[in-house]
């Protein structure tokens, strides 16, 4: 894993940054394989991003959007992830409906869809059972608790490590979302963090020792590069570095 920590001065900047690097990463991924699969967060941080990128003229055919974490409501819930990026991003662009990939939230229930989507992921990558996607770059943000997708902290979700794909819950309302041990596949993990509220929980992440339960964002540890990308507020006492 090669770790690398950008504290920008604003959120404009920190947006700009990321768009840089994404635009990178989808343009060494479709050289490198023909396509590009990249999988959103969630919350609010990321939607000017996601309108950012909306504005690029990019090979939109060969470039797959998946989804790491969606509340389990209906796509045309305000609280749903796919909604917002649809909204902010892919309403906008002509990419083809079928590179969209939506986590499903029809099914009576949770873990049934958390199986479905983990199917679909296994069919698009052309997977056996037991294998593990490799995603060209998953974006992440966090909680003021240390969350993130929806792990959240001491939660059922953290204990699963055989699975892509589970079912994760804040205050009992069931989530779906990637497990840890997909995300750490990665060829490029990205958080992106603004704020102050999640300083707290950013000194826990970063600390030598904490406990992993209760500040999950510290199981992600990817095999490719990790990218933590803070403005000032969120990243005030988080050295700037790499390793
Ligand atoms: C979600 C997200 C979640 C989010 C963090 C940060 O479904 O809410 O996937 O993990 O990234 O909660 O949210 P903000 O960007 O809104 O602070």
């Amino acid at each position: 894993m090669e770790k690398i920590v950008e504290v920008l001065p604003s959120l404009e900047l920190l947006i700009e940054r990321s768009l840089a690097i994404i635009l990178d990463r989808i343009s060494d991924s479709i050289a490198e394989r023909g396509f590009c699969a990249i999988a959103l967060a969630g919350g609010s941080t990321p939607k000017p991003l996601y309108e950012a990128i909306s504005k690029q003229s990019l090979p939109w055919n060969k470039i797959h959007v998946f989804w790491g974490d969606e509340r389990y409501v209906a796509p045309e819930h305000p609280d749903s992830n796919q909604l917002m990026a649809r909204k902010a991003w892919l309403n906008k662009v002509p990419i083809p409906a079928t590179n969209i990939h939506p986590m499903p939230t029809k099914e009576s229930d949770p873990h049934v869809a958390a199986s479905i989507y983990e199917q679909e992921l296994l069919g698009f990558f052309q997977l056996t059972p037991g294998e593990l996607p490799v995603f060209d770059v998953i974006l992440l943000g966090i909680g003021d608790d240390g969350h993130t997708a929806s792990l959240f902290p001491h939660t059922d979700a953290l204990k699963v490590s055989d699975r892509a794909v589970t079912v994760g819950s804040k205050d009992g309302q069931p989530r779906i979302t990637f497990t840890y041990t997909l995300i750490n596949q990665a060829r490029c993990v990205m958080f992106l963090v603004a704020g102050s509220s999640k300083k707290a929980a950013l000194a826990q992440i970063f600390a030598p020792i904490a406990d992993n339960y209760t500040y999950p964002s510290r199981f992600i540890q990817p095999q490719g590069k990790l990218w933590w990308l803070l403005d000032g507020s969120a990243g005030q006492e988080v050295p700037s570095k790499s390793a």
